[in-house]
């Protein structure tokens, strides 16, 4: 009896130095403590001892139980407190001084933040803010926008043709079509999205970039309105000095039409390299809706007019942050990307 008392308080001992987590606590209790466990195993033994033996061993059976129940408990009671001990072992050292990693932090894309800052300017005076796909049908593209098959102002959408009638939008005019189509004046929509034209790569091309798209649609809209509303966006994206001009163009879409100008916001308009020394930068298309748009989309425009603009994102962007290459917002490069955070 004595012999086996010892050898299982020492099996004990190795036991309890090798857990590792709550749960081995557990199975550890059970295999000294159960009903079926050692100890219980012990006191059947002593209930078959002779009479004069049972004072002996008793005392030390009952005292050997308390020892072990009060060692599981204060075992499974540190690895509640202290959970990270469980996976590493009791032995698991670390040093609380040594700085932590840090993960790197991300920032706004260039692009994101200009497309957010253009879109952000015309939810101010009361746009809403639409997408469409970017494959779309030669009818959206074209034919609803007044450009026929054939007719030479398709050049100026180079586009890329996919299976059949599906082509990569060239502009983000297609998706005024499909809102017009859907919704009845009042119109007041600006379309962030990425366009495609098969320009050969360089510094200033990219086969894929970014448009912003405008078009407002309601009684009595007049030239004098598409001026007003581009004037105070341009003034409030480049700052209040800057200035603004409409020149006469031609869009198939609108009529009449206009590019506008700003005054150069990197000589302030007295020539430099990049505004050609011509003081002035192209910034935007723009126009009143053609009247035949009006009609693909069953909107009369004897009761309705509206006007209509485009921009491109990348080169406003250029312009802002004084980026004189557009493969850079798309190279991922993390040395330029950190700059814009
Ligand atoms: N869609 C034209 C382009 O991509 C821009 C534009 C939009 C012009 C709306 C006038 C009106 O060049």
């Amino acid at each position: 009896m004595d012999e086996k008392l010892k050898c299982i308080e020492s099996g004990f001992e190795q036991d309890l130095s090798g857990l590792k987590s709550i749960s081995e606590c557990e199975s550890i209790r059970i295999k000294y403590l159960g009903r079926k466990g050692l100890i219980a195993e012990l006191f059947q033994e002593l209930a078959a001892l002779p009479a004069e033996q049972k004072p002996l061993f008793g005392p030390r059976i009952n005292a050997l139980k308390n020892k072990l129940q009060q060692e599981i408990t204060r075992k499974s009671a540190m690895f509640e407190q202290q959970p990270e001990l469980q996976a590493g072992g009791l032995t698991a050292q670390f040093d609380i001084t040594l700085p932590a990693v840090r993960g790197q932090l991300g920032a706004g894309h260039p692009l994101s933040l200009v497309l957010d800052e253009i879109c952000g300017l015309f939810i101010e005076m009361g746009f809403c803010v639409v997408e469409g796909p970017e494959i779309e049908t030669e009818y959206y593209n074209f034919e609803a926008l007044n450009i026929p098959l054939e007719h030479p102002s398709r050049e100026s959408f180079d586009t890329f043709y996919l299976h059949k009638k599906y082509l990569l939008r060239s502009h983000t005019s297609p998706v005024q079509v499909r809102y017009m189509e859907k919704h009845e004046p009042p119109i007041q929509i600006v379309v962030p999205g990425k366009v495609y034209r098969p320009d050969a790569t360089d510094a200033s091309h990219s086969f894929m970039f970014n448009q912003v798209e405008g078009l407002l649609v309601d009684k009595n809209i007049t030239l004098a309105h598409l001026k007003g509303v581009l004037s105070v966006f341009a003034k409030k994206l480049f700052g209040p000095k800057i200035k603004t001009r409409f020149r006469p163009h031609f869009f198939p879409f609108t009529e009449p039409s206009a590019e506008m100008d700003v005054s150069c916001i990197i000589c302030g308009g007295k020539g430099c390299r990049v505004c050609k020394q011509s003081g002035w930068l192209e910034i935007l298309g723009s126009g009143m809706v053609h009247p035949k748009v009006l009609k693909a989309v069953k909107i009369d425009s004897k009761e309705y007019s509206g006007f209509a603009f485009g921009m491109g994102v990348e080169r406003i962007a250029m312009l802002k942050y004084g980026v004189d290459d557009i493969r850079l917002f798309f190279e991922n490069d993390l040395r330029f990307l950190k700059q814009f955070g």
